[in-house]
C-alpha cells in the first residue's frame, strides 16, 4: 500500500469488519449455551398454559381458538392421531416433522424441539422459522389425543425491531467508514508535514514552521524535530564560521610569508635588512605551526570527549614545572611571583591540564605591563581543586569578557597578531576543564588585571 492515510483506513476497516464476524459467532454460542435454554423454558410454559386452557374448557372451538393465538404471534401446528394436520398463524419455512415426534407427543410427552435444535455456527438457532424448532404438547380435543406445536411467530413479534437493528447496524458501519476516513487524514497530517520539512532540511532550508499543536506522541516528535532542526542550523553556522576563521587565519601569515620571500629576492638589501625579513618569515611559520598544532587538539578532543587518561599527581608540582618552563617570559617582564601553592593530590589526565596551566599562565605573562604580578594560588576545598591565577595586566573590557571563551576570540585584534596569538588557548582550556566535570570562571576589570578561578573534582 502507498501511504500511511491508506494503510490505516484499510486496516481499521478490515479490524472492524473481522470483530464483526467474531462478534456474530461469539453471540451465537451464547445464544446456543445459555439462552436457548431460556427460551426453550419460556415457551414450553406458553405451550403448557394453551394445554391447560383445553383441558378447562373441553367444549371450546379450538379452530377460532386457535386462529386468535397465531393472531397474537405464535406459529401452531396441530395433528390428530390420523396424522391429519393443521396450521395456524404464519407458515414454517420447513413443514416435515419425523412420525416418532408426534407418536412420542401423543403418547403424553412434551417435545423440546427449541432446546434440541441443531447447533450451527451461521444460524442463529431461534430465528430459524422451521417446524422441528417448536415445543410440542399432548392437548385433548373432542376426547381424542391431538399434538400441538407452538412457537413465537417472530415476523409479528420482532419485525419492525429486526428492520430496526438492521438499519443501526448498517447506519453504524456507514458512518464508521466515513469518519475513519475524514480522522485519519487528521492524524497523518503532522507526518505529511514532517516529511516535507525533512526534504527541505536535507536541501539546506532550516527555515521551517512546523505548526503542530499536539500533546501526543506525534505533537512530541514535531516539537523535538523543531528544536533539532535549531541545532542543525547553529551548528552549521557554527561550522561555517569555523572554517572561515580558519582561512583567515592561515591566510595572513601566508601572505606575509610570501611577501617578505618576494623582498628577500631584492638584490639591494643589507645583512640587517635579510635577516629582519627572515625573522618575520621564521615567527610567521611558527605561528602557522603553532595554530594547526591547536586545531588538531581541538579536533581531538572534539571527537574524543570524555576519553580522559586520569592518573593520580601532585597538582601543586604541576603548576611550578609549567612555571619553571616559562621563567625566560616572566623575567624577561620582569614580573614578580606570588606563589602560595598546597600540595594538592588530584586524579586526572596530567597532559591535559598540562595545557591548562600552560595557557592560563602565559597569558598572564602576556596580558601583563613590565614589572606586574603573578599571583598563583593552590587549595583543596570540600573534595575540589581550587586553583587562581591572577595577573595585573591589561584586563579584559566588559564588552570582550562574555566571549573570551569562544574559539578565535581575541579582545584586541592588532596586538594579539603581534604576540602571535590565534584565540584558542582558552576554548581548548574551558573543554579540557568540562571534560573533568570542572569550572572555569574569568574576572577582569579594565587595565586593572584578571583572574581566573577554576574548580576541578579531586576524584572521578
Ligand atoms: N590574562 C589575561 N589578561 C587579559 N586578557 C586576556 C587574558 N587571558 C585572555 N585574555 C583575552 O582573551 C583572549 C582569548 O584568550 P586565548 O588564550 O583563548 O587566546 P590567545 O591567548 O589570544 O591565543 P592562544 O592562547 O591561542 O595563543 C585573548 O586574545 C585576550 O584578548
Ligand atoms: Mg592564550
Amino acid at each position: 500500500m502507498k501511504t500511511l492515510y491508506l494503510r490505516i483506513v484499510a486496516t481499521t476497516i478490515f479490524v472492524m469488519l473481522l470483530s464483526s464476524v467474531l462478534a456474530f459467532f461469539l453471540s451465537n454460542i451464547y445464544y446456543h449455551y445459555y439462552l436457548k435454554p431460556h427460551n426453550d423454558a419460556k415457551v414450553t410454559k406458553m405451550a403448557v398454559d394453551v394445554q391447560t386452557f383445553f383441558e378447562k374448557n373441553p367444549s371450546l372451538d379450538v379452530d377460532s381458538y386457535l386462529q386468535f393465538v397465531g393472531k397474537l404471534g405464535y406459529q401452531l401446528y396441530i395433528v390428530d392421531s390420523d396424522g391429519k394436520g393443521t396450521f395456524y398463524g404464519g407458515s414454517f419455512r420447513k413443514k416435515d416433522l419425523s412420525s416418532k415426534v408426534i407418536e412420542q407427543v401423543l403418547s403424553g410427552e412434551v417435545y423440546h424441539g427449541i432446546n434440541q435444535f441443531p447447533s450451527r455456527l451461521f444460524v442463529t438457532g431461534f430465528f430459524d422459522n422451521v417446524i422441528i424448532n417448536t415445543i410440542g404438547v399432548p392437548v385433548t380435543v373432542n376426547g381424542s389425543p391431538t399434538a400441538l406445536f407452538i412457537r413465537p411467530n417472530l415476523e409479528v413479534q420482532f419485525g419492525e425491531m429486526r428492520i430496526f437493528f438492521a438499519f443501526l447496524l448498517l447506519l453504524t458501519i456507514l458512518l464508521s467508514i466515513l469518519f475513519v476516513v475524514v480522522s485519519t487524514r487528521y492524524i497523518v497530517k503532522p507526518i505529511v508535514k514532517l516529511t516535507e520539512a525533512t526534504k527541505k532540511i536535507s536541501k539546506g532550508n532550516y527555515n521551517i514552521e512546523l505548526n503542530v499543536h499536539r500533546r501526543d506522541e506525534i505533537g512530541k516528535l514535531a516539537n523535538y524535530f523543531s528544536k533539532m532542526t535549531k541545532s542543525i542550523e547553529q551548528l552549521e553556522e557554527m561550522r561555517q564560521e569555523f572554517v572561515s576563521n580558519v582561512s583567515h587565519e592561515i591566510q595572513s601569515p601566508l601572505a606575509s610569508i610570501q611577501g617578505f620571500s618576494q623582498t628577500l629576492q631584492l638584490k639591494n638589501l643589507t645583512d640587517e635588512q635579510r635577516k629582519h625579513y627572515l625573522s618575520i618569515i621564521e615567527d610567521e611559520s611558527r605561528r602557522l605551526s603553532q595554530l594547526s598544532k591547536q586545531l588538531l587538539t581541538l579536533a581531538s578532543l572534539d571527537k574524543e570527549e570524555g576519553i580522559v587518561d586520569r592518573e593520580t599527581y601532585d597538582l601543586a608540582t604541576q603548576i611550578k614545572q609549567v612555571l619553571f618552563m616559562t621563567e625566560w617570559n616572566w623575567r624577561e617582564k620582569d614580573l614578580a611571583i606570588d606563589l602560595e601553592l598546597e600540595p594538592v593530590i588530584i586524579t586526572a589526565d596530567q597532559k591535559l591540564l598540562h595545557q591548562v596551566w600552560t595557557n592560563l599562565i602565559t597569558n598572564g605573562i602576556k596580558y601583563s605591563e613590565e614589572g606586574g604580578t603573578l599571583s598563583l594560588k593552590l587549595q583543596s576545598i570540600e573534595g575540589q581543586a581550587y586553583v587562581e591565577i591572577s595577573d595585573t595586566g591589561i584586563g579584559i573590557s566588559e564588552k570582550d569578557l562574555p566571549h573570551i571563551f569562544q574559539r578565535f576570540y581575541r579582545a584586541d585584534k592588532a596586538r594579539n597578531r603581534k604576540e602571535g596569538s590565534s584565540g584558542l588557548g582558552l576554548a581548548i582550556t574551558k573543554k579540557i576543564i568540562e571534560m573533568h566535570s570542572g569550572s572555569i570562571q574569568a574576572i577582569s576589570e579594565h587595565g586593572k588585571g584578571t583572574t581566573f578561578i577554576i574548580k576541578l573534582p579531586l576524584t572521578p
